[in-house]
């Protein structure tokens, strides 16, 4: 069992059943397999998304019939495995990593998995690398620090248009995320966020909490409205 982010008397049973769905609907494979495989070898944080997660990020791009995708946070590049894979032949999604040491296994998994032309794996601090970018896009991940979540927040409408979708990643935190008082620039990051898509006009939001092989945390969702 993968070690949950945050422990619970009941994480054994939320990742049993986890286990279960993503065995059933979201099926791992040697690439997915591999990526993991070279991420532990080369001790990357174990914060990629679950295979279900990764099978919702795809169908949402289905869902949103999305072409151009922005990740910010790559990480080893699992979930943008799982949603180039999702992309039509002509989608691209550009991914954002901090580390160069996270780019490169996250090339390198991505190239295993014969989806390096459909991504552009760019390096530098997300707030450095987000002003050269050219939207719209279609949907876009944010899954970094999260104490940058509330800028990210104002370039992901940058880069967006009308019927754009936003997903959140990390917004519960073991229930951290209710604690208005907290100190912890991860869950402030996280609060202010939020409190700027309940506040933003163009957006329509919710949160859902989710419980599973990394425990108790959850997502936000948002979409840019028609103007
Ligand atoms: C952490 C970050 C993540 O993106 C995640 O999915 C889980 C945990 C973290 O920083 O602890
Ligand atoms: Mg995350």
């Amino acid at each position: 069992m993968r070690v949950p982010d945050y422990p619970a008397a009941d994480a054994q049973e939320w990742s049993a059943v986890d286990g279960y769905f993503a065995d059933m609907l979201a099926p791992s494979d040697a690439d997915l397999n591999a990526a993991l495989a070279a991420n532990a070898d080369a001790g990357l944080p174990v914060q990629d998304v679950t295979a279900t997660q990764g099978k919702m990020l795809a169908l949402f791009i289905k869902m949103a019939k999305a072409s151009r995708v922005l990740e910010i946070g790559t990480l080893g590049g699992y979930s943008t495995i799982w949603m180039a894979r999702a992309l039509p032949a002509d989608g691209r999604i550009v991914t954002i990593e901090a580390k160069e040491q996270h780019a490169k296994i996250a090339h390198a998994n991505i190239a295993r998995a014969g989806l390096a032309d459909r991504v552009d794996i760019r390096v530098g601090a997300a707030l450095d690398v987000l002003p050269s970018l050219e939207g719209p896009f279609d949907l876009i991940f944010i899954d970094a620090d999260k104490p940058n979540n509330p800028y990210y927040l104002q370039w992901a409408l940058r880069l967006a248009k009308p019927g754009t979708v936003i997903v959140l990643d990390n917004v519960v935190r073991g229930g951290a995320v209710i604690d208005a008082a907290s100190e912890d620039a991860t869950i402030r990051g996280v609060r202010e966020c939020l409190r700027m898509m309940a506040e933003e006009p163009r957006l329509s939001s919710t949160a859902i909490q989710t419980v599973g092989e990394k425990g108790w945390d959850g997502f936000a969702l948002a979409i840019v409205e028609a103007k």
